[in-house]
């Protein structure tokens, strides 16, 4: 009889331990409390969903790279809290009309006011590298993808992958003319656009140091990804502490497309920046990467705008995880809406496919913004739609 138990106890345990493991069961399963498994593309709902999926596919090192922000990481995380200050004005009766977000920005067509920001080393994060992530922006919508000076793949290899809109970003070498070779090559690729970021002169990457102190030295050498500190004693790398304002005037005739000044953060910066001729003032503080203890990029928007008085357009970025985001910044004056860390997240986590839901998600977000708000048009957000408590 005690033998007859046992077995039926351990037969119904077992049963129990093959129906959950069942992938029909596989909905009872709570993504972000079960870590047995990673959750499907569809189970995603936001941007933020994809960050932990991103961590969990990454080794340390890549994962960190993405992550980390300049010296303590106070800008980092002001950045996402300065969205917490502004309020959205409810709209209680729209125009009835569906919102319409297509737009122009600096002549390149877009669906939404949305861009992909410029950043690094995409092959950290999956192996197809930036391909990929110009395949996913232009899954979603055609979203135009700004391509990094210091991408896994050179921009005329990643040219031929889609067939949306790409600009370039570009550090600029300290010898102006050294400049001109890469310029042509990615006009003649397709760049409708040039960025010169001229920020994150002396940032320091803590996480970095610590992981890089964690590694083995082989994998130092493999990865090459976690950079030691500069090689004179006060960690000031010399490579971009040259730059001066009339650095645009040099670059402009090198220059055949829109040109855009990034990392700009203050208007006497901004104003600087049209005598110079650029095109567009991007207003960003590297995603908290630049310098910490400065202000999250969302707070000077509204006063960069008011110097600029419309004479070109604003680009804004650093901590946008959603669409309501979106349209905060736009309510602040930006024209245009860049993303960072999200489409790496989306590449990280689930390759092109990741990118182009992710895009996605924060299109669709934007659009529910905007009806819920009451505005149909871009034309329409202003600054009347939100109220801002920054300190
Ligand atoms: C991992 C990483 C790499 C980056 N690489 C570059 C780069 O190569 N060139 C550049 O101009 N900005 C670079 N940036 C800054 C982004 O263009 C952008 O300003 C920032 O990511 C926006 O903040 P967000 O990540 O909160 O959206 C990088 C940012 C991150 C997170």
């Amino acid at each position: 009889m005690r033998n007859w138990t046992a077995g039926r106890r351990q037969a119904i345990r077992a049963m129990a331990g093959f129906v959950a493991g069942s992938p029909l069961f596989g909905w009872q399963q709570d993504p972000f409390r079960d870590h047995s498994r990673v959750p499907k593309l569809e189970e995603l709902l936001t941007g933020l969903d994809f960050e932990p999926v991103a961590y969990a596919k990454l080794p340390r090192w890549a994962y960190d790279y993405t992550a980390y922000g300049e010296g303590s990481e106070f800008t980092l995380r002001r950045n996402r809290q300065a969205f917490d200050w502004v309020r959205l004005v409810p709209g209680a009766a729209g125009s009835g009309q569906e919102p319409q977000t297509a737009t122009t920005i600096l002549g390149t067509p877009a669906a939404f006011p949305i861009l992909v920001s410029p950043t690094a080393a995409h092959m950290q994060l999956h192996p197809d590298g930036e391909p990929a992530t110009y395949q996913g922006a232009t899954a979603a919508s055609q979203t135009p993808m700004i391509v990094s000076n210091v991408a896994s793949v050179p921009f005329e290899k990643i040219a031929p992958a889609a067939k949306g809109p790409l600009w370039f970003q570009l550090y600029p070498r300290q010898d102006v003319e050294s400049n001109r070779e890469l310029l042509d090559r990615v006009q003649a690729a397709g760049a409708r656009a040039v960025v010169v970021t001229v920020d994150q002169q002396a940032s320091v990457y803590e996480r970095a140091l610590h992981d890089r102190n964690l590694e083995a030295a082989s994998l130092r050498r493999l990865t090459g990804g976690t950079r030691g500190a500069p090689r004179n004693p006060y960690r000031v790398p010399e490579g971009r502490l040259w730059y001066e304002w009339k650095l645009f005037d040099q670059l402009r005739p090198m220059i055949k497309v829109p040109m855009v000044a990034k990392g700009i953060l203050t208007p006497e910066d901004a104003l600087l920046c049209l005598e110079h001729g650029v095109d567009a003032i991007y207003v960003s503080n590297h995603g908290g990467r630049s310098l910490d203890y400065g202000p999250s990029s969302l707070e000077v928007l509204p006063e960069i705008v008011d110097a600029v008085r419309g004479r070109v357009p604003v680009l804004f970025d650093s901590g946008v995880r959603r669409g309501s985001d979106v349209l905060k910044a736009l309510a602040l004056g930006a024209s245009a809406v860049c993303l960072g860390r999200i489409p790496r997240w989306g590449l990280a986590a689930y390759g092109v496919p990741g990118v182009q839901k992710i895009l996605e998600i924060v299109q669709t977000e934007f659009k529910q913004a905007m009806a819920a708000t009451g505005r149909s048009t871009l034309a329409s957000i202003d600054r009347s739609l939100v109220r801002t408590d920054f300190p």
